[in-house]
C-alpha cells in the first residue's frame, strides 16, 4: 500500500487525473490541483480558517440567483476577470479594448430606433451619446448591434430596482448605413458593485470600497468580426485610479462635455444643460476560435 504525505500527496492526486482523456480537460485540472496545493503549503491554513474558506464560498453560491451572480463578483473583484479577459484580448492595435462584461447585461434588449430616449423614466442629467461602428481599416459597419446599458443618477442599473419589469438606460441599435448610431440617456454616474454578500464581507474585512468609477456599457456585433465588449469611462472620475473590478484601460477614458441649453444635435431644444459623447468602435476581424485552434 502506497502511503501518501505531505511530500507526496500533490503528485499523487496529479497521478490519479492520468487517464483523464480530454488533454485539455487533464491540463486545466491538474494544474489546478497543483497550485491549490502549493497555496495551502504556502499558507499552511488551520482547520478554523480552513472551514471559513468553504464557508464563504458555501454562501458565495447560495445567494446566486438568476439576477445575482456573486461567483463573477468574486472573479471581478479578484482580478481575475480582467486577466481572463486581457489573455483573450491581446493584440488591439488599432481596435478598441475591451473590459468587463459585469452582471447587469440583460441578453437582447429591446431593439429601439436610431436617436430614441432610452431613459425609460431613470434620472440624470441628459446626455447625447453617438458613434461610429467601423472595421479596423475604418470601413464603416452597417446594420452592426449596438447594445447599451448604464446606471443611473442615483447608481442603480434597471434590474436593481425590484420594483420595475421595463427596461430602461438599457436598449438595442443598428447602426445605420454609414455605421453611425445615436441616443439619448442620462449622465452615468459611480457606483458601489452589489456589497451586501460574502464579496461586501471580503471588500470590508480588506478596507477595500466596492466602487466602480461612471462608465457607459456597450456591447457590439457585426458579422464577421469578434463581438466587442466594452464601457466608455467619464473621464475626471474619482474612481477610476481604484476601480473595484479593475476594468479601467486608459484608453477607454472620455470627455463627456458639459454643454450649455440650446439647440442638440438631432434638432431637440435643451433648455437645460446636457452632456454630449462621440465614440468610433473599431472592431477586429473574427480569428478562429482559440480552443478549436487546439484541437486541431
Ligand atoms: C458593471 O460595470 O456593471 C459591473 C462590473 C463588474 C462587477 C459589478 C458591476
Ligand atoms: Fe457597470
Amino acid at each position: 500500500m502506497r502511503e501518501f504525505t505531505e511530500e507526496n500527496l500533490t503528485e499523487a492526486v496529479v497521478e490519479r487525473f492520468g487517464n483523464t482523456p480530454d488533454p485539455r480537460l487533464k491540463l486545466l485540472i491538474t494544474s489546478l490541483v497543483r497550485h491549490l496545493h502549493a497555496y495551502v503549503r504556502e499558507v499552511e491554513p488551520t482547520f478554523d480558517e480552513w472551514m471559513a474558506a468553504i464557508q464563504f464560498l458555501t454562501r458565495t453560491g447560495q445567494i446566486c440567483t438568476e439576477k445575482r451572480q456573486e461567483f463573477i463578483l468574486l472573479s471581478d473583484t479578484l482580478g481575475i476577470s480582467m486577466l481572463v479577459d486581457a489573455i483573450n484580448h491581446r493584440n488591439r492595435d488599432g481596435v478598441t479594448e475591451t473590459t468587463v462584461l459585469g452582471p447587469f447585461y440583460v441578453e437582447n434588449p429591446p431593439e429601439v430606433p436610431l436617436g430614441s430616449d432610452v431613459t425609460g423614466g431613470l434620472k440624470g442629467d441628459p446626455l447625447y451619446a453617438e458613434g461610429t461602428v467601423c472595421a479596423p481599416n475604418g470601413k464603416p459597419l452597417a446594420n452592426a448591434i449596438v447594445d447599451i446599458w448604464q446606471s443611473d443618477a442615483d447608481g442603480f442599473y434597471d434590474v436593481q430596482y425590484a420594483d420595475r419589469t421595463e427596461a430602461g438606460l438599457r436598449a438595442r441599435f443598428r447602426t445605420d448605413a454609414d455605421g453611425r448610431f445615436q441616443f439619448w440617456s442620462v449622465m452615468p454616474t459611480s457606483y458601489p458593485i452589489p456589497y451586501d454578500g460574502p464579496v461586501g464581507d471580503m471588500l470590508k474585512a480588506t478596507n477595500r470600497h466596492p466602487y466602480r468609477p461612471a462608465h457607459l456599457h456597450f456591447l457590439i456585433a457585426a458579422d464577421g468580426y469578434e463581438t466587442l465588449i466594452t464601457h466608455l469611462f467619464v473621464d475626471g472620475d474619482r474612481y477610476l485610479d481604484s476601480d473595484a473590478v479593475f476594468g479601467v484601460k486608459k484608453s477607454l477614458i472620455r470627455t463627456y462635455t458639459r454643454e450649455n441649453p440650446g439647440v442638440a444635435p438631432d434638432g431637440r431644444e435643451m433648455t437645460r444643460l446636457w452632456y454630449r459623447l462621440s465614440n468610433d468602435f473599431r472592431l477586429k476581424a473574427a480569428q478562429p476560435d482559440r480552443a478549436a485552434a487546439r484541437q486541431a
